[in-house]
């Protein structure tokens, strides 16, 4: 508290950085080299939906169709499908991780278009990544329709 009092003397800001979010990609087949690709991106918890974060990133969010045809970000087409969840234990080296409790509920528009597809998968368009208070790492598989 002396810390902060002096430091606020001075002119220092003593506010916390905002908690942020982790994100790890993975690509939904291996390069030739047998490795799945992986991006990495943060943001700040809360703020952002998946979607904009990997435009922001320029992580390829869309398959073949979706790239031509998507909705632009308006939950009405369905393309923009990615899993958060645990993945094979192969493609991590230290730990399985599931980040979904990081992420909101899934929306009515989300169960309308993924009403027969695992719990774990998203429309990256609707899913906001944090809740302005939590912090932690997700990993998400892309386009995990083309998963084997
Ligand atoms: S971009 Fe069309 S539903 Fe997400």
């Amino acid at each position: 508290m002396q810390w902060s009092n002096e430091a606020s003397q001075q002119g220092i800001s003593t506010t916390k950085p905002p908690p942020e979010i982790e994100l790890e990609f993975f690509g939904p087949k291996p390069g030739s080299d047998g490795t799945y690709p992986r991006d990495k991106a943060k943001a700040v918890s809360g703020e952002k939906l998946l979607r904009s974060i990997m435009q922001d990133s320029k992580i390829e969010l869309y398959a073949t169709y979706g790239k031509v045809m998507n909705c632009g970000g308006g939950g009405s087409c369905g393309t923009c499908i990615v899993e958060a969840s645990q993945l094979q234990c192969y493609l991590i080296i230290s730990s399985i991780l599931d980040g979904r409790e990081l992420l909101n509920e899934r929306t009515d528009t989300e169960n309308k278009y993924l009403k027969k597809k695992p719990e774990s998968w998203r429309l990256a368009c609707q899913t906001i990544v944090g809740n302005k208070e939590n912090s932690g790492k997700v990993v998400v598989q892309r386009i995990p329709q083309w998963k084997k």
